[in-house]
């Protein structure tokens, strides 16, 4: 029997418990992580971290479009996804010529009707000692690094400015976008750029349910950086990430996940995850 003098508060929890029905485990979080019926175009997909992104938002749910310069890779990508079961095309494009970023639009909506999400992935790298670093070289890590990825979000954004459910952005920067490493002078720049790049697109997009965040990955092994890891360089990783060891493509997933997600990411915007193993929480 209920007491007169019981706190409302209490009386109202007896109340709606009653009512409650928990959903179970599995679907609260599909819910919260899905990207059921969604379309996602990975630039750079054909990659290694951005293989294991398409392959983690096609698991989610989102027909992923492979869209790299590399054919051939896109190719090998496409058979990597096969047997997941997930829906996937490819795509090629260049990110630095625009009529291409376009046309990869223009592919991608012919494909499946719509864009709900862009991840920029491509990107190229050189280690050169900085009295060294020739000026085209600089323009060409440039040209792909930071002004194919702006051109990329301009062309995309437009389209997504059209859908009245918004879109998703997901830059990919570096442990470079936070500080400065040896002999990558032109990369750590343009991955310092792509930070301020991406929180630019969120406030100015926020409004239109437009949200652009950036994962900033630490080391993962991968074609671009083997030319510059000598024995000298592995120490000096190692010894800067407290978890002591590389990170593995998968493991930007969950990261990704939160970001993109509408539900899990509905106000995250303008933000850098970094998933570095610790790397930028260590001084020494
Ligand atoms: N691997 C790492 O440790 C690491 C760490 C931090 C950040 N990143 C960043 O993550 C992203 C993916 O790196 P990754 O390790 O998977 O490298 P990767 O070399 O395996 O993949 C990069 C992809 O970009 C494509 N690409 C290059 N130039 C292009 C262009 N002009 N147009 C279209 N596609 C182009 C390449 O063909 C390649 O498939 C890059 O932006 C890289 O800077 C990588």
């Amino acid at each position: 029997m209920l007491q007169d003098d019981y706190p409302l508060s209490v009386l109202n929890y007896q109340f709606h418990s009653q009512l409650f029905v928990m959903p179970d485990t599995a679907s609260y979080l599909k819910g919260l992580f899905s990207l059921d019926g969604e379309v996602s175009v990975l630039i750079g997909g054909a990659g290694e971290l951005g293989g294991a992104l398409a392959a983690g938002l096609g698991q989610a749910g989102a027909h992923v479009i492979i869209a790299d310069m590399n054919e051939d890779a896109c190719k090998i990508r496409l058979e990597k996804l096969k047997p997941l079961g997930i829906k996937a095309s490819y795509c090629t494009v260049n990110i630095t010529d625009r009529t291409s970023i376009k046309s990869l639009l223009a592919e991608s909506l012919k494909i499946t009707g719509r864009v709900d999400s862009l991840v920029n992935c491509a990107g190229i790298n050189a280690g050169t000692p900085f009295l060294e670093v020739d000026p085209a070289a600089w323009d060409k890590i440039f040209a792909v690094n930071l002004k194919g990825m702006m051109e990329s979000c301009q062309v995309f954004i437009e389209s997504m400015l059209n859908n009245p459910e918004g879109g998703a952005i997901l830059n990919i920067g570096s442990v470079n976008s936070d500080r400065p490493l040896s002999r990558v002078f032109a990369y750590a720049a343009s991955k310092a750029g792509v930070v301020n790049l991406t929180q630019n697109i969120a406030q100015e997009f926020a409004e239109k349910k437009i949200r652009a965040n950036s994962i900033c990955p630490g080391f993962f092994p991968a074609e671009q950086n083997r030319q510059i890891l000598d024995a000298k360089r592995v120490e000096n990783i190692m010894n800067g990430t407290p978890m002591r060891r590389y990170g593995t493509p998968d493991e930007l997933v969950g990261a990704a996940l939160l970001l993109l997600a509408k539900k899990a990411g509905s106000y995250i915007t303008g933000s850098s995850l970094y998933v570095d193993g610790g790397f930028t929480c260590s001084w020494f």
